[in-house]
């Protein structure tokens, strides 16, 4: 089986980045499809610690190509730091690629993102401020830099003269911080980003199915979760890139009959950062329990996550997107000692039972949730005993937890995370190649 997918069931911080730095040691490409600096993981390797936000994760193990697909966008100044924050730790940037159609974050991107949010006043969305969706904007409005462009110089002159004044008007009337460049300086920091990675920006359409043909193992890295696609989600609160299983395709240029098993992360309970919808949400004394045992405060941000029971409604909305072949389920150990758990398994809406996650945010406004109560387990502390007896030996109140998310979602959990550690992991794969 030469690829998988790791996509996040919920509203992203799922744990994918200790997944993926667990599955992707045997793979020899890893791609990153969707999404930009939004998104943050923290990545372990011997006894250095990399916080990463553009950079795929494998690009730390030494000979992987990292791949930054054509569905990325890219803020190239942070990506400079990200890199020299990889050498100083004595790593390689060999392995890098980035696709010549990948989109340029500018710094107009992230005042317009800003200025966007002050706009929206109470329907703001809590954006990162990264200028995620403004560069999305320019990318389906046509008037995107791509990567490759920074290889054509008489291109980017031509594209700037008529991009900057327009972005410069555009701040002006939305009242976003004005920006000093003019095109001359806009056109050095450009040529500057060439210099710093003109030689790894290639077709990674090809490069990927190429690596493919040849029986290489490619695995598909998302950043955020199914319930932040621009599409499927939760929108307006989303983020604005497809982060289901059809953008792994748009995304990174294979496709579709090339992949082979999507794993989703599924974190025990659920967060989500930002505005927007929450059923499960838990406002009180135990969501603050939750935020501070699981250390939910994002990486990119600082921000504190919302916290709030499991909810099997917004994972079987995900897994029917994405096509789940299987599960990880991470942080069970944060629900330690909780003594009654809560799953959703449906929403009531007017008096009517739904099983599916609507489109309607007023009629999820409106939602109650129906849970079926679980179990919790008690006095569980030694981790390391525990997965040392392996699956079998987890309490049976856990492994009830994780056999009715199974049966919810018809899908296996090949992946028990008990903490963050790579050896806090109890692996149940038949015949995976990773
Ligand atoms: P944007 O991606 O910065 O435009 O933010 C849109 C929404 O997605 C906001 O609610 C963010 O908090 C959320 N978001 C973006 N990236 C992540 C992530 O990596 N983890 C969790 N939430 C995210």
């Amino acid at each position: 089986m030469p690829t998988l997918a790791i996509i996040g069931a919920q509203w992203g911080d799922e744990g994918k980045g200790k997944i993926t730095d667990y599955l992707d040691e045997n793979a020899d490409m890893i791609v990153r499809f969707q999404g930009g600096n939004n998104a943050g993981h923290t990545i372990v390797v011997d006894d250095k610690v990399f916080k990463l936000h553009g950079l795929p994760s494998g690009v730390v193990r030494p000979g992987k190509l990292a791949v930054i697909g054509n569905g990325v966008v890219v803020n190239l100044d942070d990506l400079a730091e990200e890199i020299e924050q990889v050498k100083q730790a004595g790593g390689s940037m060999d392995g890098l690629r980035i696709s010549d159609r990948a989109h340029l974050i500018m710094n107009y991107h992230k005042k317009l993102d800003g200025a966007e949010e002050k706009y929206r006043g109470k329907n703001v969305v809590g954006t990162t401020g990264k200028g995620i969706g403004p560069t999305y904007q320019d990318k389906i409005a046509r008037i995107g830099f791509r990567a490759g462009d920074l290889l054509e110089e008489d291109l980017l002159k031509d594209k700037i003269s008529f991009i900057l004044p327009y972005k410069k008007d555009l701040m002006a009337m939305l009242g976003a911080e004005s920006c000093s460049c003019t095109n001359e300086t806009l056109l050095s920091k450009m040529l500057r980003w060439k210099d710093l990675i003109g030689d790894r920006i290639c077709d990674t359409s090809v490069l990927i199915n190429e690596a493919l043909d040849d029986g290489k193992k490619v695995l598909f890295e998302g950043a955020q979760g199914a319930m932040l696609d621009i599409d499927h989600g939760t929108y307006p609160y989303v983020t604005s890139s497809a982060t289901c299983g059809g953008g792994i395709c748009t995304g990174s240029g294979i496709a579709p009959n090339r992949l082979d098993k999507v794993l989703g992360v599924v974190k025990a309970y659920t967060t989500r950062v930002g505005e927007g919808p929450f059923v499960s949400e838990l406002t009180g004394d135990l969501g603050k329990e939750l935020q501070s045992k699981g250390g939910e405060f994002g990486v990119t941000t600082g921000r504190g996550r919302r916290c709030g029971w499991l909810d099997l409604v917004v994972c079987e909305h995900a897994s029917r997107l994405c096509g789940f072949t299987s599960i990880g389920i991470t942080k069970l150990d944060v629900l330690n000692d909780v003594p009654e758990l809560p799953v959703c398994v449906a929403y009531e809406i007017d008096g009517q039972e739904v099983k599916h996650f609507p489109a309607s945010i007023s009629k999820l406004s409106m939602a109650k949730p129906v849970y079926e109560n679980m179990k919790g387990w008690k006095g569980w502390k030694d981790t390391s005993a525990l997965i040392k007896g392996g699956y079998d030996e987890l309490p049976g109140e856990m492994r009830e937890y994780i056999e009715f998310m199974e049966r919810y979602l018809k899908v296996k959990a090949d992946i028990i995370s008990l903490g963050p550690d790579r050896d806090e992991t109890i692996d149940r794969r038949n015949d995976w190649w990773y």
